[in-house]
């Protein structure tokens, strides 16, 4: 029997109905539609409308999608992690919602903040869980409500975000596909450019730090930009000089959706055409955790058994990694 790989078994995904366009934003903000599609690239996002409505219901959806289209019993889930920045509350983890609104009981969960590269973080986590042996099922799930803690009067920021979920079941596998390897990297320096000030311990919510507007996203732009664009195409070339991968081996690039122009420039630096990148940030906007899984759900039927896709991401921390997974199935075919 060969080493056991973690292999991506299914792919569910869910998106909320409102669609806030660019139009709508501009009669919010001093913008346009054509700023935000040239600086950006963004044409939609998704928000979640609702009384009480936090990620674990983005994250349960999504759940449900994957358990539905793959025939599975939420009974046989081992274990769940939701990578996520605005969980419901600050305990329990969102991820023990989720398990408990989709009827996993029989599995663990908890959550793993890492920004926008929280999903790889995850899925290298269950990865590993999977690989010792102790675990044959586990679920991540990527989901953030970016639109609570969004500041619809900053236009340097409330044009980028979207709230979304995806979620991806993980199985064990001996021949050779799945989870081949992953680089994963963080720097709190970085924490000063792209973070959230208020709410947490070192400065607990008062009516001065509301006032303040502190329980928004703060990003210096600029400097988070130079960073990602770096940072994304250095580790991308490590995992496939490691691995032993030119551009023509690789049949998908599965980048963080931030910004167009840094998609555009680590594919650039890779030496890999458009086409064999996956895009969707025109309209779901930066989803923050749920960015890849819902790469891999809209690409899926495009997916075949042996696809190599290099994972590449960059997000608030600072927080970035890249990984080599092998693709286990023909997209469309929920038969295994
Ligand atoms: O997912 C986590 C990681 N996050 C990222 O990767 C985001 C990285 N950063 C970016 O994507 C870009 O820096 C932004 C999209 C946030 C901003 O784009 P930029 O090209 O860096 O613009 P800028 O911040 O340098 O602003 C250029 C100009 C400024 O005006 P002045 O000072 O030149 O007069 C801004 O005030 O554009 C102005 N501006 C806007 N104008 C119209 C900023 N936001 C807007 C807006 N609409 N929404």
């Amino acid at each position: 029997m060969g080493k056991i790989t973690a292999a991506i078994t299914g792919v569910g995904a869910y998106l909320p109905e409102y669609v806030l366009d660019n139009e709508e934003l501009s009669r919010m903000v001093d913008t346009s539609d054509e700023w935000i599609m040239t600086r950006i690239g963004i044409k939609t996002r998704h928000i979640l409308k609702g009384e009480g409505l936090g990620t674990s219901y983005l994250g349960s959806e999504a759940v449900k999608d994957l358990l539905e289209k793959t025939d599975t019993d939420p009974m046989d889930i081992d274990v769940v992690i939701c990578a996520t920045v605005t969980p419901d509350m600050f305990f329990p983890s969102t991820a023990n919602l989720i398990a408990y609104k989709s009827g996993m009981k029989n599995a663990f969960g908890f959550d793993l903040s890492a920004a926008c590269s929280g999903f790889l973080f995850a899925l290298t986590t269950a990865s590993k869980m999977i690989e010792s042996g102790t675990y044959k099922r586990i679920i991540v799930v990527g989901a953030d409500k970016m639109s609570s803690i969004i500041d619809y009067e900053d236009r340097n920021t409330c044009p980028i975000f979207g709230d979304g979920a995806g979620a991806v079941l993980l199985e064990p596998n001996t021949e050779g596909f799945g989870m081949l390897d992953a680089e994963l990297h963080s720097d709190g320096g970085g924490s000063i450019h792209l973070y959230m000030k208020a709410g947490g311990s070192a400065y607990p919510a008062t009516a001065e730090t509301v006032a303040k507007r502190e329980h928004y996203v703060h990003q210096d732009g600029k400097q988070v930009f130079k960073a990602a664009v770096s940072n994304m195409a250095d580790v991308a070339e490590h995992v496939m000089l490691r691995n032993k991968l030119t551009a023509d081996d690789i049949t998908y690039l599965v980048p963080h959706q931030a910004n167009m122009r840094i998609i555009e420039a680590t594919a650039n630096r890779i030496g890999l055409p458009a086409d064999k990148c996956m895009i969707n940030i025109q309209k779901y906007g930066n989803t923050t955790a749920a960015t890849l899984p819902l790469c891999l759900w809209d690409y899926e039927t495009r997916l075949k058994k042996g696809d190599n896709l290099l994972f590449a991401t960059f997000g608030g921390g600072y927080t970035w990694g890249a990984g080599y997974l092998k693709w286990a199935y023909d997209g469309g075919d929920f038969s295994r």
